[in-house]
Parts: C-alpha cells; structure tokens; sequence
C-alpha cells in the first residue's frame, strides 16, 4: 500500500500529489466546493460548499469512518476520493465511494488514480462491496466508474432532489471488491 503523500504523474504528464484528507484540507475543500460549476453543485450528495458539513466530512476521515485522499497540484486542491462506510450494521460491510475531480482535470486521468488509490484503502475499513451513486442524467459519470469496474446495480426514481427541489432517479453501481479485486485493482493503477 502506498505512504502518503505520494507523488503520481497522469498520462499527459501532469504532476499531481495525493494525501490522506486531514483537518488541513478544510479550506480548500471549501474552495474547491464553492468552485464547482452550477451543474455539479446541483448533484453534491452532501453539501460541501457549507463549512460545517466539510468540518464533518474531514472529521469522518480523521476518526476512521471513512478513507479519503486529495489531490493537490501546485495551485491548490483538484479533487477527492472518499468512501464512507456504511452505518447501519446489516449493510456495514458496504462502502460509497464520491469521487470530484476540477472539471480541467477531467478525462485527464486523475479520478482513476484517486480511486485505484482509495480502493486500496477500503481494506482498513474492511469492507467487502463499494457502491456509488448518482442521477440517471451524470451520464459521464456512469460511464466513468463503467470505466473503474463498477456495474449498475439498481435505478431508484425520483429518489433524488437536487438543490433546486428538482426529483431525478438514482443510478446506484456497484463495485464488488471480494469477488474482483485482483482483476479490477490490476487496471485501474496508472
Ligand atoms: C466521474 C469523475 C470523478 C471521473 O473522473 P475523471 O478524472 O474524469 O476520470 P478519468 O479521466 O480517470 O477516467 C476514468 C475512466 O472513465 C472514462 N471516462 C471519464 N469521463 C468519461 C465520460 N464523460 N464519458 C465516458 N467515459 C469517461 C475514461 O476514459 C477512463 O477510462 P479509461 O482509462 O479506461 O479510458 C469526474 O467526471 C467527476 O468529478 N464528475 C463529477 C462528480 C461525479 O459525478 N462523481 C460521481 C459520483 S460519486
């Protein structure tokens, strides 16, 4: 497994550094947040453009009840990968994983190295499946994590509602690290 912070550099050379997030990272996830575009903002699962939910965000990840990385370039923070585990103890070994890469890093290779990288570290919270979610409309999202091994798993409608009050059905894929992790794992290094 990796020490972090670790250097990787993405396929059209870019230099990026991942760390695990810690309370250092707050304010710059604020940035990052506030930064999205509208249509991004829309889909947040937990809204991180609010300074209490990141402070509760970075908490999990420092207390053990998530793993997350961040990843800086020489101007400040250009994503994240975090998996969650869930709560509830019939699903706890379930984990969601939420991936937000700068949108001038899309495509650029950077989500498949937070996620290979946090794959990694789904094993300290010792969890079997990974789900993620999103609406049926982030088709480029879906065919991301396609990409990443994962599989669409259920559509649930009208089970999202976007910061406009607007309903959208709920893609959830799956990404079963029991069952796949050689292969998939294999892959997704860059
Ligand atoms: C989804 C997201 C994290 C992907 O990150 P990314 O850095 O663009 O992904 P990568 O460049 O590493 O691409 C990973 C794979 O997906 C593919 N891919 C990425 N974006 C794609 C798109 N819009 N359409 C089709 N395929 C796409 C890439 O080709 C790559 O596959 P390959 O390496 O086998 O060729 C990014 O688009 C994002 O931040 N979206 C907004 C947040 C979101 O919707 N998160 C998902 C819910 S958790």
């Amino acid at each position: 497994m990796a020490e972090y912070p670790t250097n990787v550099q993405l396929p059209d050379g870019s230099a990026v550094e991942l760390r695990r997030m810690s309370t250092d990272d707050r304010d710059s996830i604020l940035d990052f947040a506030r930064s999205l575009p509208q249509e991004d903002l829309l889909f947040l699962r937990v809204d991180l453009t609010e300074s209490a939910v990141v402070d509760d965000w970075v908490n999990n990840a420092v207390n053990g009840n998530s793993v997350a990385l961040v990843a800086y370039d020489s101007d400040g923070l250009i994503g994240y990968a975090a998996i969650h585990r869930n709560p509830t103890s019939w699903t706890r070994h379930l984990g969601e994983v939420r991936v937000n890469v700068n949108p001038e890093y899309r495509s650029r290779g950077l989500g498949r190295a937070l996620t290979s990288h946090v794959f990694d570290l789904a094993g300290e919270l010792g969890l079997q499946k990974l789900t993620a979610h999103m609406t049926s409309d982030q088709r480029g999202a879906q065919a991301a994590f396609r990409r990443l091994g994962f599989v669409p798993e259920a559509l649930l409608a009208d089970y999202v509602q976007d910061r406009n009050g607007t309903t959208h059905d709920m893609v959830i894929m799956s990404f079963d690290i029991a069952g796949h992790t050689d292969q998939a794992l294999g892959t997704v290094r860059i």
